[in-house]
C-alpha cells in the first residue's frame, strides 16, 4: 500500500510539473484583477434585512450581493461582478453537473468586539492557498489569491449591516469554483467561474457548543491514499451522508471516520479531530490529530489549533504531535483512564467537542469537566481562536482588518 502510495505520489508531483508548465504556457491569459471589478447593487427598497441572531440557521439566509468571476482558456479571467444575490444560469450539459468540476472554501468574516466598526476576516490567505490547490487538482483554473481577498472585502463591504454582532455569529463566506464549459466530453474545462456567497450564522448545531456522540466508522471510507481527500472538493462531501444517516438511526450525530488495517482515526464528520491524552506512568499529556498525508483537509483551523497549542501550553507538561492514532488505542487508554478529552474543527463550528465513541457497538466515554460540555483544552481552545477573530486578542498575519 506504501509503495503504491509513494509512486502515486511521484505520478502526481510530475503531473504538477506538466500543470505548471502548460500555466507558464498560457501565462498571456488575463490574471484575476480586483481593480476590474463592476459593482450593481440591489436597489435598498430591494434588500433582505439584517436577521436576529436567535433566528439564524446556518448557511439558510444569504446577503443582498454576490461576487462572480469568469474564466476561459482564450482571455484567463474576465471583470469580475459584484451584483444582487440570485440565480445561476447554466446549460444543463455543463461539466459541473456530470463530472463534479466542483471545490469549496469555507472562511468566516467577524464584527470586531472592541472596535465596533472593524471587520476581521481569519487567516483568507490560508483559504486561497487551498482553494488554488484544489483547483489544480481538478484542472481549474487557478487564481490570484490577493486578488480574491479584496473581492471579498468589497463584496463583504457592500453587505456590512447583515454581519450579526457578538460571540458565537459571523459572517460565513463561501468562495465556490465550477467547471462552465458546455458538452459530455470527459476533458478539462475550458471555461469555470468563481461565485462568493456569504451566510450570517451562529452556532453551526442548532445545539450551539454540545458535546456529541460519534459512530467509529470502518464501514465506509471517507478518503483514501492517492485520493482526493486532503482538497476541498464538493465530490468528498456527498457520499458521507449516507453513513451519517447510518450513525443517526443508532443515535450518534456524526461519524468518526477511520482508515486502513490499523483503523487509524482520521477525520469527525467534515472536520479534522484532535485527542487528548495523559499517560498515567509519566503524568505527560499529548495532544494528537492524524498527519497530513494527503488523505486529511489542511484545514484552516486544525493548522490554528496547533500553532496555538503548541505556543501557549507548557512544552514540561504537553507535547503536540501529528501522528497516527488508532481507535484501539483510544479504546485501550480509555480503559486506563488515559483519555483526557476529544475534539472536532472546523471552521464552521471551530470547535466541536466530543462526548462519546461507540465503536463496534462499545461505547468508549469521552470525559468533559463537571457540569460542562467540553474538557479544558477545547474550552481553551475555543477562547484562544475566538478571541483571535473577534477582535479581543491580535496575531500577526491572522487576520486582515478592514
Ligand atoms: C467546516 O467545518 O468548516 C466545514 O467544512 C463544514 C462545511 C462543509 C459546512
Amino acid at each position: 500500500m506504501l509503495r503504491n502510495y509513494n509512486r502515486f505520489t511521484s505520478i502526481s508531483s510530475l503531473i504538477s510539473k506538466r500543470l505548471n508548465s502548460s500555466s507558464t504556457m498560457t501565462s498571456k491569459l488575463a490574471p484575476l484583477s480586483a481593480s476590474k471589478v463592476k459593482i450593481s447593487v440591489r436597489p435598498e427598497n430591494e434588500r433582505n434585512q439584517p436577521i436576529k441572531n436567535e433566528d439564524l440557521i446556518f448557511g439558510k439566509d444569504f446577503t443582498n450581493h454576490m461576487l462572480t468571476v469568469n474564466w476561459d482558456n482564450k482571455q484567463g479571467w474576465h471583470a469580475p461582478e459584484i451584483k444582487p444575490y440570485g440565480n445561476l444560469s447554466l446549460d444543463p450539459s455543463t461539466c459541473v453537473f456530470h463530472y463534479a468540476f466542483e471545490l469549496f472554501e469555507g472562511l468566516k468574516a467577524y464584527k470586531s468586539l472592541k472596535n465596533e466598526k472593524d471587520i476581521i476576516m481569519f487567516r483568507p490567505d490560508k483559504n486561497m492557498e487551498r482553494m488554488n490547490k484544489s483547483s489544480d487538482r481538478i484542472c481549474l483554473p487557478t487564481f490570484e489569491s490577493e486578488e480574491l481577498i479584496k473581492l471579498i472585502e468589497e463584496l463583504i463591504k457592500l453587505d456590512k449591516d447583515m454581519i450579526p454582532k457578538g460571540k458565537g455569529y459571523s459572517l460565513y463566506i463561501r468562495p465556490t469554483m465550477i467547471g462552465t464549459s458546455e458538452g459530455l466530453g470527459v476533458h478539462t474545462p475550458d471555461k469555470a467561474m468563481i461565485f462568493v456567497i456569504c451566510s450570517p450564522v451562529g452556532p453551526y448545531y442548532k445545539t450551539g457548543f454540545k458535546a456529541v456522540s460519534l459512530e467509529a466508522t470502518d464501514y465506509a471510507t471517507r478518503a483514501w491514499p492517492g485520493g482526493v481527500g486532503d482538497k476541498k472538493l464538493g465530490a468528498n462531501y456527498a457520499p458521507c451522508i449516507k453513513p451519517q444517516l447510518e450513525a443517526a438511526k443508532r443515535g450518534h450525530q456524526q461519524n468518526l471516520w477511520l482508515f486502513g488495517p490499523n483503523k487509524n482515526i482520521t477525520e469527525v464528520g467534515t472536520m479534522n479531530v484532535f485527542f487528548a491524552l495523559k499517560n498515567s506512568q509519566t503524568g505527560k499529556k499529548e495532544l494528537v490529530t492524524a498527519p497530513l498525508d494527503g488523505t486529511i483537509l489542511e484545514g484552516v483551523t486544525r493548522d490554528s489549533v496547533l500553532a496555538l497549542c503548541r505556543e501557549n501550553l507548557d512544552p514540561a507538561e504537553w507535547e503536540v504531535n501529528e501522528r497516527y492514532l488508532s481507535i484501539d488505542e483510544v479504546k485501550e487508554r480509555a480503559a486506563k483512564g488515559e483519555l483526557i478529552e476529544a475534539f472536532g474543527s472546523g471552521t464552521a463550528a471551530v470547535v466541536s467537542p466530543i462526548k462519546n465513541i461507540s465503536y463496534q457497538g462499545v461505547d468508549i466515554s469521552v470525559p468533559l469537566q463537571e457540569g460542562k460540555q467540553s474538557g479544558k483544552l477545547t474550552e481553551d481552545v475555543m477562547k484562544w481562536i475566538s478571541d483571535i477573530q473577534y477582535g479581543i486578542t491580535e496575531k500577526a498575519n491572522w487576520t486582515k482588518v478592514f
